[in-house]
């Protein structure tokens, strides 16, 4: 099969931990007989220094073409990047709202795993973390507080910014309808995860997650509000299988799931659309404190990459390859730093691409 895949290298640590991912992809190509015809397109910082703008309509269509695209992060240091002297609609995450946007990516899927050999780099007591877990965060990507009203003016002299969060009830049947779709595959439990005692749009959220749920009597599903939530992921993580929630909380609550897995480089990502395509990405960011040190854990992007086998060409024994790989060299006990843990090995960038791809069987 001949894979066409999108490849947006980024920012910060972007290059360095897609290029990784990239070593490993052509590694299970070769050994299933497959080859990678990668794209390369410009977003984010790097686009802004080659076109002026985060993301243009012809990289647009270039993404489109393709069976999928795969990302680093983007974006930079707010405090001493030129990138953000930009108004905020050229900055480099307007370019990563805008793809996302035009691609129609509605469903985020974030998958936090504890791994049995990560145990020592999570920061939860050993009894609360004891046979691992493993939840599937639920995003939706395209509504929300991300695409409502923003605007900032002065009112009666004193200076007032408002951003608006809207959601329609289609909106949120297709998040739920693809939430419960993926409940059915795993442990069949939802935690839908809202702030219904204040806000209108939770209230129909749930609403219409309630709806939804008629449909798939053998799911669990549950309400919880966000706040609760929050602390119920390090009080008690294992009692989630898939969190189901609106945009801004799912990205909090997703980076607040990936520390408890050891690391914000460990978390992938996949967003998807109601067709084949992705868009698949590690769920943190450049990491400007680190880039260029060849330090950065390339492990989520990796594993993103596996999502990408598996979400979009059907790709499921390559994407398990990719992950048994993974669960080897953290078996062997190597490591890069911020997974890293007394008696283990801590190595690299590089070395940890190289060794994933040594062992993919
Ligand atoms: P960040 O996720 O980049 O970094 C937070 C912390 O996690 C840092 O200490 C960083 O070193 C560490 N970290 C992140 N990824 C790591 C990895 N793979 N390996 C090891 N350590 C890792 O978040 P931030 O500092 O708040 O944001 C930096 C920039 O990234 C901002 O411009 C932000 O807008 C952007 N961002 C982009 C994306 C994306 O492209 N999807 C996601 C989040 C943030
Ligand atoms: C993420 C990031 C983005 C988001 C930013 C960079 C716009 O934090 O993918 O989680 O908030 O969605
Ligand atoms: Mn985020």
């Amino acid at each position: 099969m001949n894979l066409k895949i999108g490849v947006i290298k980024g920012d910060g640590i972007g290059p360095e931990i897609v290029t990784e991912a990239m070593k490993v992809l052509d590694k299970v190509a070769g050994v299933y007989g497959h080859t990678c015809d990668y794209t390369q397109l410009l977003m984010g910082g790097a686009s802004i220094d080659v076109h002026g703008v985060p993301l243009t309509d012809e990289t647009i269509a270039e993404a489109k073409a393709c069976d999928a695209v795969l990302m680093g992060s983007i974006g930079g240091d707010a405090k001493t990047s030129p990138w953000y002297k930009l108004e905020p609609s050229k900055r480099p995450e307007a370019g990563l709202l805008k793809i996302r946007k035009a691609l129609n990516l509605f469903a985020n899927l974030r998958p936090a795993v504890l791994y049995e050999e990560l145990k020592g780099a999570c920061p939860l007591k050993e009894e609360i973390t004891e046979g691992g877990f493993d939840m599937m965060i639920m995003r939706e990507l395209t509504g929300g507080l991300y695409f409502g009203e923003r605007k900032t003016e002065e009112i009666d002299g004193v200076m007032t910014a408002k951003d608006s969060l809207t959601y329609n009830e289609e909106e949120i049947r297709r998040i739920a309808k693809r939430g419960f779709d993926i409940a059915m595959k795993r442990r069949k439990k939802v935690t839908s995860v809202d702030k219904a005692n204040v806000l209108d749009s939770s209230r129909l959220w749930r609403k219409v997650v309630e709806e939804v749920a008629k449909d798939y009597p053998e799911v669990a599903v549950e309400n919880m509000l966000v706040d609760n939530c929050a602390m119920q992921l390090v009080k008690d993580p294992k009692q989630f299988d898939v969190i189901l929630t609106e945009n801004m909380f799912g990205d909090i609550l997703s980076d607040e799931a990936s520390m408890v897995t050891g690391s914000i480089g460990m978390l992938a990502s996949a967003s998807l659309n109601e067709t084949k395509f992705g868009l698949y990405e590690p769920s943190g960011g450049s990491a400007p404190d680190i880039a260029g040190k060849g330090i950065a854990n390339p492990i989520a992007t990796i594993l993103s990459a596996a999502m990408m086998l598996r979400f979009s060409f059907d790709l499921d024994k390559e994407a398990d390859a990719i992950e048994a790989a993974v669960a080897k060299v953290l078996k062997d006990g190597y490591r890069t730093i911020d997974i890293m843990s007394e008696g283990k090995t801590q190595i690299g960038t590089e070395e940890m691409g190289d060794l994933i791809s040594e062992n993919i069987r």
